[in-house]
């Protein structure tokens, strides 16, 4: 995991209008995908320092070739450990098996590729920014608007739902593609995406600066970050619904619950005396929710109501679990209803600094009272405050604090719930 402790602060100013998402992800829309050759020439995205008459920086292609994981990920799939897990999948190979390209490349269909397309350049400019065959010959011409690129085939990667489901869609997976636990217990690292510390970790290739703001307007960073809860507790009920949930008869698809549920020493015991209940008693499997527990504990500040509703939806959803798979998919349902009310509040809300002030403290509140008591849900923790720490401008202040929370969280297979509650009230007693 790559963290945000040190990286820049961004003041974004105004927020963008919310869309509906409408857009296909790249993978799936209907344009040919030309290949990042046809990005990457000289006079174009290839330039080697940026361009500063332009409105775009003109070097995308060198960041994304020397600094950009993305660029890689192909490459990665010729390495010892991905030949290592095709052997214990019974794959041929995996830089061939449609399940790994999918998420490691712009896997489109054959007959999707223009001429110049290398499946080997990995996640190219138009796995994020969609097929390029109409937009290509336009988006340089002096007429060229972003809306008319939009209705060409460009993905609105700059809108926060379009990214979280475009970040979301290979970071946590879709019905469609996703890393089951066979894929992890063959070695695959477990997947997490907080969208906009995730955002802020990829090698910006953009400046979102006043011409970026005019053209496309900008969001706030708490606001990208509450999207990106928003959006990722909802594909999990969504992938809770599909296939990948169902496929097998006597387990559920375990890759849905906490990893830890069963993946620890049985001593110390960690089962807090408070959490025991009668609809979720000690010994049981939880479903990963970390998502949505924090979600509950930021709308405290914001949105009480809203809170508790979804507290209960979240309760039952777990209850259901000790029931059947059909009885899951309902509550998943309910919780998305919820989702559904709130999103859009959520995502254009301009806050106030004392909202976030309450936001981060309910945060370390929750925490102190031990809420967060899987690793999962305490690194989405760590980046919520940290996040809004940043936005707040008061991160250095609190710096020895967020070190130590990142302390805690950095090596899952040392997270104690007990230390991080510890943690979380010396923060407390500061703030
Ligand atoms: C649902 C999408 C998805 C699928 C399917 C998937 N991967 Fe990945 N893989 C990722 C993502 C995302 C990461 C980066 C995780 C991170 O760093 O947060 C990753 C990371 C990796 C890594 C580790 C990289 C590192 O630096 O430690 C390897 C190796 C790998 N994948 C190989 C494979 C192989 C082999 C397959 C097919 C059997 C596969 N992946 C299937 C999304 C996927
Ligand atoms: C993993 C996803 C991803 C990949 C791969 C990617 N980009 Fe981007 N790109 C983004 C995001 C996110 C933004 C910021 C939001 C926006 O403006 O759409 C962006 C913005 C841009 C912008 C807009 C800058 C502006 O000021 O309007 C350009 C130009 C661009 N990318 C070019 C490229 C090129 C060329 C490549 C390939 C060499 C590439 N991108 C690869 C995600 C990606
Ligand atoms: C087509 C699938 C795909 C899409 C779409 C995608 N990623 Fe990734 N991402 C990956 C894979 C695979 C890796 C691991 C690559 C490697 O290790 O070489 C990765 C790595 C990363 C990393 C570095 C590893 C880490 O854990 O910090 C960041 C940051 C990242 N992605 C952010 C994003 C963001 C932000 C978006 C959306 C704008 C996005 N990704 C969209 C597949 C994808
Ligand atoms: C319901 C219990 C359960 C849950 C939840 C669970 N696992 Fe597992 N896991 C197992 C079992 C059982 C095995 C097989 C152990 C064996 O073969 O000895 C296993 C094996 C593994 C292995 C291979 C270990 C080895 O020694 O080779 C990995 C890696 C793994 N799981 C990762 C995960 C991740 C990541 C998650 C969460 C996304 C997760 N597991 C969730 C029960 C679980």
């Amino acid at each position: 995991m790559v963290c945000k402790r040190r990286m820049k602060i961004l003041t974004l100013l105004t927020v963008a209008s919310l869309q509906l998402i409408a857009a296909p992800i790249p993978q799936n829309g209907k344009d040919k995908h030309m290949g990042v050759a046809t990005c990457s020439s000289g006079v174009c995205h290839g330039q080697s320092v940026e361009n500063k008459g332009e409105n775009v920086m003109m070097n995308e292609y060198r960041t994304w070739l020397q600094h950009d994981e993305h660029s890689g990920a192909y490459k990665l799939l010729l390495k010892p450990a991905s030949k290592l897990m095709a052997k214990k999948l019974g794959l041929k190979s995996a830089h061939t098996a449609k399940i790994c390209l999918d998420c490691h490349a712009d896997n489109v269909p054959v007959e999707m590729r223009g001429k110049k397309f290398q499946l080997s350049d990995g996640i190219g400019c138009e796995a994020c920014h969609g097929g390029s065959e109409r937009w290509l010959s336009d988006h340089k011409e002096p007429g060229a608007t972003h809306k008319k690129n939009i209705e060409l085939g460009l993905y609105p990667s700059e809108k926060p739902p379009d990214r979280a489901k475009l970040c979301l869609s290979c970071h946590l997976g879709t019905a469609h593609k996703f890393a089951t636990h066979t894929i992890m217990g063959a070695g695959h690292p477990r997947l997490d995406l907080e969208l906009e510390s995730f955002t802020q970790n990829q090698p910006a290739h953009y400046k979102v600066d006043a011409d970026y703001e005019k053209r496309k307007g900008s969001i706030k960073s708490v606001n990208m970050w509450l999207t990106g809860l928003v959006y990722k507790a909802n594909s999990q009920m969504n992938l809770l619904q599909s296939k990948q949930f169902t496929k097998h008869s006597l387990f559920p698809e375990l890759s849905f619950y906490e990893c830890h549920s069963c993946h620890r020493g049985m001593s110390p015991t960690r089962w807090p005396l408070e959490k025991a209940s009668k609809s979720m008693p000690a010994g049981s499997v939880r479903l990963e929710d970390a998502p949505l527990v924090v979600l509950i504990s930021v709308l405290k500040s914001v949105d009480q109501a809203s809170s508790q509703k979804l507290f209960m939806a979240l309760k039952q959803l777990h209850s259901s679990s000790l029931k059947s798979k059909d009885a899951i998919q309902k509550k998943a349902k309910n919780i998305q209803a919820i989702l559904n009310e709130i999103s859009t509040s959520l995502i254009t809300k301009t806050l106030t600094k004392s909202q976030k002030q309450n936001m981060r403290k309910t945060l370390i509140i929750d925490a102190s009272q031990n809420s967060f008591r899987d690793y999962s849900s305490a690194l989405q923790v760590f980046y919520a405050i940290e996040t809004i720490s940043i936005d707040l401008g008061d991160s250095d202040k609190y710096s020895k604090h967020l070190d130590k929370i990142f302390d805690k969280i950095s090596d899952e297979n040392k997270f104690y719930p007990d230390q991080f509650q510890v943690i979380a009230k010396l923060f407390l007693k500061e703030l």
